[in-house]
């Protein structure tokens, strides 16, 4: 089991006090996803939606990392094998936690945009409509967050780890989001073991080789120890 690749989603760090999504009172039950995840809402009312980020970047700014990103961040430095971890969170806990090689499919909200020559810059605390870009001075700031109907980052690097690995491992993640959600299927069609680490069942459960339910504090750690002790290296 050399070659470990993880996805991770929103319930990884839920219990560092960032909500997910689509739990029962998760974030697309109080905002509508249109209005302020998508570059039509963006359009039509910049300041709503830079308004929703610059909440959450100061939601995330006081949020800690929990154990399971620190168990993570342990595999990476551990294990034998690389250990890639592909994030669909635009948080940055699984670099405060310790991790190194973090692949952001959906972007990052510490991270700006420039909509009209794509430079990109450390977001400020508050962004604004009127901010202008450091480099083609447009105003044209946006987070560098990927929106419903934009092009996750990154894909072609994704791919290649994907298929590339001896174990693919999912966590906390609902399975409603493509492509992320056709990770597993893709991965099991190249012949990689894979399982999945969750609160429950997700909308592809079906995919996985293998499961284990609970909070991520607690499976995460659990199935890192025993990997790390599988492999000799505790
Ligand atoms: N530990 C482990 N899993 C948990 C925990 C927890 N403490 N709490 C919740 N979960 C699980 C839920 O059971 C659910 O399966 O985390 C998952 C969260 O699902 P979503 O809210 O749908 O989040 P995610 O899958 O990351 O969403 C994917 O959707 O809106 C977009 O771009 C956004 O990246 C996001 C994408």
């Amino acid at each position: 089991m050399s070659r470990i690749v993880i996805l991770t989603g929103a319930g990884i760090s839920a219990e560092s006090g960032l909500g997910t999504f689509r739990d029962k009172d998760g974030l697309w039950t109080k905002y509508d996803l249109n209005e302020v995840a998508t570059p039509e809402g963006f359009a039509r009312n910049p300041d709503l939606v830079h308004e929703f980020y610059n909440a959450r970047r100061a939601n995330c700014r006081t949020a800690q990392p929990n154990a399971a990103h620190e168990a993570l961040a342990q595999l990476q430095s551990d294990h034998t094998g690389r250990v890639t971890i592909i994030t669909q969170n635009v948080d940055d806990l699984h670099e405060r936690g310790g991790a190194t090689d973090v692949i952001h499919m959906h972007g990052e909200l510490f991270r700006a945009l420039c909509a009209a020559c794509d430079h990109r810059w450390v977001a400020p605390p508050e962004m604004s409509p009127d901010h202008l870009c450091p480099s083609c001075k447009a105003t044209a700031t946006r987070p560098d967050i990927v929106w419903f109907g934009e092009m996750p980052y990154h894909m072609d690097d994704i791919y290649e780890h994907l298929t590339e690995a001896d174990l693919f491992v999912a966590i906390g993640t609902s399975g409603n989001v493509y492509p992320a959600a056709g990770f597993a299927a893709e991965a099991s069609a190249a012949g990689v073991e894979t399982l999945e680490l969750n609160l429950e069942p997700s909308a592809v459960a079906g995919t996985f080789d293998a499961a284990r339910f609970g909070p991520a504090t607690d499976v995460v750690p659990m199935w890192v120890t025993e990997v790390l002790e599988r492999t000799g290296q505790v």
